[in-house]
């Protein structure tokens, strides 16, 4: 049967003209349109939606921005499909769609510039058929960004299980009057982390009064040992002085914060690049802690000790440090947030996972892992940065060193698998003088500066 194409032209949003009828001839010439928005809606503008049968065109011309597709918002009426519905651009090719019942959008993927079209929705029908095709809408939406050239990734590399980190441990000045605990620091350990002696407690006790003594009989010893220094820690709520909580106004303490970390930072200068700038802010909830910082200043205090060390101290490697941070949990997407956050600002460097930890609580590989790779990923450093595991207790003393020992190589070996992973520190030169007490043995060494198993185990995998 042939089908005469009878060219009713029509724009669309006008009233859907009595079917076979001949309408006015009215383009939407001129139109603005934005690319994405949306040409005309019949239904939405008052207007019913075109009805085409047998025949028929409805075309809309008017201005647009680039577009990439067509996209018809159709429905085959009083049949089941209404076959024969073409969309073309410019007088270019058709493009069928078939219109199923019901309304629905149907995409043509037109890749167009900016400028003036016209497009043409067209319909040739079988001549007796009650068929007809209903176009409502017409969109263009923008078009999609070219996808970048996705570059196979690198073949991951085989994750060593050795890889050559430094391995660092605390330190406090007082104990260098011990002969065994000076040897067993220069021998076993690359860097140090001054256990108290640069928190702001012992810095600065009173307003503007600096006592660096300490300090700086560890950088010297550092120096001499060709050690390297991890400021520990600018701001910790903890070991804040009492008369920062007595600073009446915002702007004094946040003075008072300026003007510690800069004092601190310039003292130290090229003897400490790297710095715990904010430690222990969020507590087991995620949410900031209170300390005489957060009291005054809010949670702003964090981002603003970053951005002034950034100031002092541009090429300072900035860590933040945190505990219970290091496998999933609220604590640990909290302390992501945060990193991100400064991070997105350009004001950090590595974060810090501390690991405090005993034989019950070490994590497995798969969840450090796991959390060391978000900050990969995050272009962040990550550091193990206070790592004890408590072994005593009930039970053969040989069990439980030998299970520390496999809990400190499960982070070695997670350290030495992530590439971000740059530094390896643990809480203490030796169990002597561990902060958790010489009964709960956390340590690498033992009381007598002797190793233990756990040290083996860590030397096997950072060298
Ligand atoms: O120096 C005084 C001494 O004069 C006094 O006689 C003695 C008894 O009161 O106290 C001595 O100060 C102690 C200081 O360590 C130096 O030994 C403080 O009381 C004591 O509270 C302080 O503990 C330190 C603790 O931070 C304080 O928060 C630990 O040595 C230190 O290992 C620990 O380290 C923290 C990190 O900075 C942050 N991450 C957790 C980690 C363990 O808590």
């Amino acid at each position: 049967m042939g089908t005469a194409a009878l060219n009713f032209v029509v724009t669309l949003g006008l009233a859907a003209p009595a079917s076979g009828a001949p309408v006015r001839v009215v383009q939407g010439e001129g139109m603005q349109v934005r690319a994405g928005a949306v040409v005309r809606d019949a239904q939405a503008a008052g207007g019913r939606a075109v009805a085409l049968r047998p025949a028929g065109v409805a075309s809309a011309t008017f201005v647009s921005d680039a577009f990439g597709a067509v996209v018809l918002r159709v429905r085959a009426s009083r049949c089941e499909r209404a076959r024969s519905l073409s969309v073309s651009v410019d007088g270019g090719a058709r493009h069928a769609i078939v219109p199923r019942a019901g309304w629905h959008e149907q995409r043509v993927r037109l890749a167009l510039p900016a400028g003036r079209h016209a497009v043409e929705v067209a319909y040739t029908g079988p001549r007796r058929s009650r068929c007809r095709a209903l176009v409502d809408r017409l969109r263009l939406p923008a078009p999609r960004p070219a996808k970048p050239a996705v570059e196979a990734p690198p073949a991951p590399a085989a994750t060593p299980l050795r890889r050559p980190v430094p391995l660092g441990a605390s330190v406090q000045a007082r104990h260098f009057d011990d002969p065994g605990y000076e040897a067993a620091f220069r021998r076993e350990f690359a860097s140090m982390t001054p256990e108290n002696e640069m928190k702001m407690e012992i810095i600065q006790p009173q307003p503007g009064v600096f006592n660096f003594g300490p300090a700086d009989e560890l950088v010297t010893r550092a120096r001499q040992a060709g050690k390297a220094v991890r400021g520990h820690a600018l701001v910790f709520g903890t070991q804040t002085p009492p008369w920062v909580g007595r600073l009446l106004l915002p702007s004094d303490a946040e003075a008072a914060l300026r003007d510690h970390i800069t004092t601190v930072m310039e003292h130290f200068d090229e003897d400490v690049r790297e710095w715990d700038v904010v430690n222990e802010a969020l507590g087991p909830d995620g949410s900031y802690r209170s300390n005489p910082w957060f009291d005054k200043l809010g949670p702003r205090y964090v981002e603003l000790a970053f951005r002034i060390a950034r100031e002092v101290d541009p090429k300072a490697t900035l860590v933040y440090n945190e505990f219970a941070a290091d496998v999933s949990g609220i604590k640990r997407d909290a302390t992501a947030n945060l990193v991100r956050g400064l991070k997105e600002k350009g004001l950090v460097d590595a974060v810090g996972l501390q690991m405090h930890h005993s034989l019950a609580t070490a994590p497995t590989r798969e969840a450090l892992e796991s959390t060391m790779r978000m900050y990969e990923q995050m272009g962040v450093q990550v550091q193990v940065t206070e790592m004890d595991v408590i072994a005593g207790g009930p039970g053969a003393l040989s069990d439980r060193l030998n299970i520390q020992a496999d809990a400190y190589r499960r982070a070695a070996e997670t350290c030495a698998a992530v590439r971000a992973c740059t530094r390896f520190t643990v809480w203490g030169v030796s169990d002597a003088y561990s902060w958790m007490g010489v009964d709960e043995l956390p340590l690498l060494l033992d009381a007598s500066n002797q190793p233990k198993p756990a040290l083996a185990a860590v030397r096997d995998v950072l060298g």
